[in-house]
């Protein structure tokens, strides 16, 4: 075959072959299989040394223009080939900008951490400073520094979970009371929150799991009047300016005297109603002076020192002000329920 009569079968073969191209890559590949250094183009011009040099102008001139007319196409195909990608790739990307967000599920605090921290950040305004004790305590520091003896029947008041002979779980937070003696002199001013444990059957009112907040003022010349003011001033913090206080007097055996406080139920104002159990009032903690064995059991002199403590339970808060009647809610992790308190 003489030079022409390839040169006529290469445009032919290149035309074929770039109608099936519907892709760049696909084109970039004829390109170079055509085109290239090691293509049948290329070969033209080096066969094109063994012509005669009458002929060679002439052949020559085919082959620059065979040259130039692919290099053409190709580059009239691509740009039709990438307009054809991008409308694709626009059409793939397409976004329907009136579709509703997904939502975004942020975490929240759950409602007794929020009335703890609420607690804290009262009690530490007023100059407490927290200190933390263990749940897995033993019957001495549970009971017996508290002035319950062996016997003592007040220690059927609150249902133990025993693990062993030696330790039970916490059944409430006054165990800090002389772990504290113990390690500070007065004085103390302490709080410590944390869970409690009781053998209780669970129902909306009791459960087995809940948190208290201790607090413990040891010092010269504390008076009961002390123990009155500072937890008059605490829910007049926790409940604004205009509510009411009331002392009961009550018995714990690690206080004497020993007092129960209450608030102006906060849902019907002292009117009465189902929150209240129609008396008007809430019982929010249990208080009372320091009885002197317990300061002992603390080696704290009672004939130099005196001090008070109280005890508060915050399921019993958050149910009281929160509205709501089931403490059992605290531990479901249901959703619906956490999610009303953001
Ligand atoms: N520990 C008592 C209870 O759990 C509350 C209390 C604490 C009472 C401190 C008096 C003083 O019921």
């Amino acid at each position: 075959m003489g030079l022409p009569e390839q040169i006529e079968k290469l445009r032919f073969d290149f035309l074929a072959q770039l109608q099936s191209i519907s892709n760049s890559k696909d084109l970039e590949a004829l390109k170079v299989k055509f085109l290239g250094k090691k293509g049948p183009v290329t070969g033209l011009m080096i066969e094109l040394k063994n012509c005669s040099a009458e002929d060679r102008p002439q052949l020559g001139k085919l082959v620059n223009e065979l040259k130039e007319e692919l290099s053409q196409a190709c580059d009239a195909s691509l740009i039709r080939i990438q307009a054809d990608e991008m409308k694709n790739q626009f059409s793939q990307e397409w976004i329907d900008a009136t579709l509703p967000g997904r939502k975004f599920n942020l975490g929240r605090m759950h409602p007794i951490s929020q009335m703890l921290h609420r607690v804290l950040d009262i009690l530490i305004g007023m100059g407490f400073s927290v200190r933390l004790s263990p749940d897995v305590e033993t019957d001495y520091y549970n009971f017996e520094a508290l002035n319950f003896a062996k016997d003592h029947p007040a220690r059927d008041m609150q249902d133990t979970f025993y693990l062993n002979t030696e330790y039970l779980l916490r059944t409430h937070t006054s165990n800090t009371q002389v772990r504290t003696m113990e390690q500070f002199s007065p004085p103390i001013r302490i709080i410590a929150p944390g869970r409690c444990f009781r053998n209780e059957t669970i129902s909306a009112r009791s459960h087995v799991f809940f948190h208290q907040v201790e607090g413990v003022y040891v010092d010269t010349n504390v008076s009961f009047a002390d123990l009155m003011a500072t937890l008059e001033e605490f829910a007049s913090k926790l409940l604004g300016e205009k509510v009411q206080t009331r002392f009961r007097p009550s018995y714990f055996p690690f206080v004497e005297p020993g007092l129960e406080v209450d608030v102006r139920c906060t849902s019907c104002q002292g009117e009465g109603c189902r929150i209240c159990k129609h008396t008007g009032w809430l019982e929010i903690l249990g208080a009372g002076m320091i009885h002197p064995n317990v300061l002992r059991k603390g080696n704290i002199d009672p004939e130099k020192y005196s001090g008070y403590a109280w005890g508060m339970g915050i399921e019993r808060l958050t149910m009281l002000f929160g509205d709501i009647r089931d403490i059992r809610l605290f531990t479901e992790n249901d959703l619906r329920f956490l999610e009303q308190f953001p």
